[in-house]
This record gives structure tokens, sequence and C-alpha cells, in this order.
């Protein structure tokens, strides 16, 4: 299973860089937002940090202004995938670009329906909301799990990107069921590790070494 960051913040996907825990990275415009950084300057550093894919947002709502600002993003760097939303424009400009050879994430999906859509326009990524679809009382495990299947009926080889990922329950339950990736953000990833047992475990080793009072040397 790949891990990307979903984060437009530069010191904590380095931070998880540097445990080898960054196969590619998300953003949107709330997370370029929250970065206070121009779009293009920092897609093109976080580019340049991580080589796998790091997805870029377009804004515009009408296919040929998608399609024209997914070319210029794409030029930012060669590991750029275009980030469109699920409309039928943004499938259209899916189609496009992927046509062309770009890699294209299809973001805001929250049907099993909609990622067929993905699939079918040429999608590498598909994004299954997850976070949200839990927020109105719906199953946004159930979602992953549905386009699991239906991917694996028919051979679709977009990949199901698990996103709006917030517990590590969220990404216990998408490696059980088959995502292919999970987006989360830093706080999620860094959560992973965390366990009381482990904390407990290693005081009592370090307290047991320290009365033997010897040393490694
Ligand atoms: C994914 O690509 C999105 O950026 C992200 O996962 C949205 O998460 P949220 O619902 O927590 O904003």
């Amino acid at each position: 299973m790949k891990f990307f960051v979903d984060s437009a913040e530069i010191d904590k996907i380095r931070e998880l860089a540097e445990y080898g825990m960054v196969d590619g990275v998300t953003t949107n415009p709330s997370l370029i937002l929250k970065s206070g950084r121009d779009i293009l300057e920092v897609t093109k550093e976080i580019c340049d940090l991580v080589p796998g894919p790091v997805s870029a947002e377009v804004v515009a709502t009408e296919a040929d202004d998608m399609i024209s600002e997914g070319r210029k993003l794409a030029k930012i760097a060669d590991n750029i995938t275009v980030k469109v939303p699920l409309t039928w424009a943004g499938l259209r400009a899916c189609k496009v670009l992927s046509d062309e050879g770009r890699m294209v994430n299809v973001t805001l999906c929250f049907s099993a329906n909609q990622a067929l859509l993905a699939a079918k326009a040429g999608a590498t990524f598909i994004s299954p909301f997850i976070g949200r679809l839990d927020d109105i009382n719906m199953d946004g495990m159930e979602l992953i799990s549905d386009i699991r299947t239906i991917y694996d009926n028919y051979g679709f080889e977009t990949e199901i990107l698990a996103a709006s990922i917030r517990t590590v329950n969220h990404v216990t339950q998408s490696a059980l069921i088959g995502a292919d990736v999970i987006t989360a953000p830093p706080e999620v990833l860094m959560k992973l590790a965390d366990h009381p047992l482990t904390d407990k475990g290693l005081d009592a080793f370090l307290k047991d070494w320290a009365k033997t009072g010897q040393k490694i040397v």
C-alpha cells in the first residue's frame, strides 16, 4: 500500500519523507490556503522533495478551462498528477489529459457509480472521501469496499486512493479492504506508530537496563 501525505506543508512532508513514509502527496485549494504559499512555488518544492505523484488541483469548472489549467500545472514537474473534480466537466478533462499521457486524480468521489465513470475516463487515481461520508452518517469504508469489488470485477487499473482519512482506523480498514493508496494528514500518519503497550514495554526495559549498570560500547 502506498502512503500519500495530504498536505502542502513542506516541513511536515519532509519529516515523513525522512522515515521513508512518503510515496506521494495530495494537495487541494483548502490545503494551499492553509499553507499560505503560492500554488506554483509550493507545488514545485513538493515535487522536488517527493519523487512520487504530487496531486495539484484545477479550479476551473468548465472542461476546456480545466484542461488548460491541468496542462499548466503539469509543466511544474514530471510527477504532477492533475486533480479534477468528479463532475461531467472533470470527467471530460480526465479523458483528454489521460489520453495525453498525464496522470489524473479524480477527486470528490462519494459513490461507486462515480468511481466507475472515473475509471472509464482513464483516471490514474480515484479519490473516495471517507471522512466526509462518515460526517453525514454514511459509511465511507463501505464505499472503498464497493469500489474495490467493482474495479476487480472488470480489471480496471485506476488506483483507489482512499482520501479524507481522519483516523488511524480508516488507515487499517483501507489496508484490509485493499485500497491501493491512502492519503492522510501528517498528524494521522504520525499516530500510526503509537501504542501504549510499546511505551510501557520500552519504559520497563529501560528501567531494568539501568539497574544492570551495563553500557553497550
Ligand atoms: C484528498 O485528496 C483531499 O485533499 C483530502 O483527503 C480531503 O480531506 P478532508 O475531507 O479531511 O478535507
